[in-house]
């Protein structure tokens, strides 16, 4: 098993309900670990820029709306397989499909207001931590 790390992002609906603590509880009780976080408005650049892969998508101009609707809590998780256990902590995207006890079936509203965001391989949890940190914003635990 390898240590690596992983960007999440508790997203504008997730701060606004006030769940950071109870999100990032979940996270700390099932191996990850905070690295690196930031709590703020997200840039309408910074968000096209992060979701870039989906400007083609419908829901497009929604999920970026969405995301810089309000602050946001941005995150690097690190621990052993942190890429898959965060995202088998936060469930399918969809709550609807989402499984018991992950984050977005406990907490998320739609597709769009799903919660929490986690990179979805090695090689973009590299790529989406450098689009918000910097080297030395990350710690080792
Ligand atoms: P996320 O993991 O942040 O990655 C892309 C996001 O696009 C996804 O979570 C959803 O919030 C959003 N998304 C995906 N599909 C749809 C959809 N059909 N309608 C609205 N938003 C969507």
């Amino acid at each position: 098993m390898a240590n690596e790390r992983t960007l999440s992002i508790i997203k504008p609906d997730g701060v606004k309900r006030n769940l950071i603590g109870r999100i990032i509880g979940h996270f700390e009780e099932n191996g990850l670990r905070v690295a690196g976080a930031q709590m703020r408005l997200m840039s309408r650049h910074e968000a096209e820029g992060f979701y870039a892969v989906h400007k083609e998508r419908p829901f497009f101009g929604e999920l970026i709306e969405f995301m810089t609707s309000g602050p946001v809590l941005l995150m690097v998780l690190e621990g052993e397989n942190a890429v898959a256990k965060n995202r088998e902590l936060m469930g399918a995207t969809n709550p609807a499909d989402a499984a018991e006890g992950t984050i977005r079936k406990m907490y998320a509203q739609s597709i769009g207001e799903n919660t929490v965001h986690g990179s979805d391989s090695v090689e973009n949890a590299a790529i989406e931590v450098n689009w918000f940190f910097k080297g030395n914003e990350v710690y080792n635990g």
